[in-house]
């Protein structure tokens, strides 16, 4: 059954543009049959610990001599593999926090990088090569090309580096800035833009999510 990965990481369970986005594309697959399967991981509601133990970050052979990764965390960290290796479509709800990722979406990478396992090391493994991931990131403030604050955005960058370059994924980012314009009154005059981008989003995430599904 194809199966999408719908993570979320928004603490905010009211108003969130990525929770909003990410909701339109998992709809969007849904629509294409009853046998599109969606698996839903909340990461704020039901947030990871941080990683375990450093030798996590490693295959098993690939572990340092001597180390003995708690057995729970150990199994924690297989069951979220588990649920990204068996996901056809990865959906991820990334909003920028202190320019950067939140610190739950931030535990779950760390859980999935895995040299030796998704990401090769010694051997040219990436059993996630070629698979779909969506990013849909939400920024309160405005990034633009040109803009003073063009490449302050600490969080797409590493989410491309780690599912795209090192696991191979096939990434694409659905973006919604000026989230805040309705809010900081120094970002009023964006407000117009980040309504077009909120609706584009909506409508790229609607598209996109039918073609990966195959409709
Ligand atoms: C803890 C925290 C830190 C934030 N840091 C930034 C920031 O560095 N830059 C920015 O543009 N917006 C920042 N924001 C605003 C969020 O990026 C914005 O509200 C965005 O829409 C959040 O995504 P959401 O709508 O899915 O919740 C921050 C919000 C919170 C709660």
């Amino acid at each position: 059954m194809p199966t999408l990965l719908h993570l979320d990481s928004s603490a905010d369970l009211a108003t969130s543009r990525s929770r909003a986005v990410t909701a339109t594309f998992a709809d969007a697959w849904r629509a294409a049959g009853p046998d599109h399967l969606v698996v839903r991981r909340d990461l704020h509601r039901d947030p990871l610990s941080h990683l375990a133990d450093p030798a996590l970050h490693w295959a098993p052979r690939l572990r340092p001599p001597g180390s003995a990764p708690d057995p729970v965390g150990e199994e924690r960290q297989r069951a979220v593999l588990d649920e990204l290796l068996a996901a056809d479509v990865l959906l991820v709800g990334a909003p920028m926090y202190n320019y950067s990722m939140p610190s739950t979406l931030k535990a779950w990478v760390d859980h999935i990088h895995v040299p030796g396992v998704t990401a090769p090391f010694d051997e040219p493994t990436q059993p996630l090569a070629g698979r779909p991931a969506v990013i849909v990131s939400s920024r309160g403030a405005v990034y633009d090309a040109g803009t003073p604050t063009e490449g302050w955005d600490h969080a797409v960058p590493p989410l491309r580096i780690v599912l795209g370059d090192a696991l191979g994924m096939d990434v694409s980012v659905i973006t919604v800035s000026r989230t805040l314009a309705d809010v900081v009154p120094a970002l009023a005059a964006e407000r117009g833009r980040a309504a077009e981008e909120l609706a584009r989003a909506h409508e790229d995430a609607r598209s996109l999510a039918a073609r990966l599904a195959g409709v």
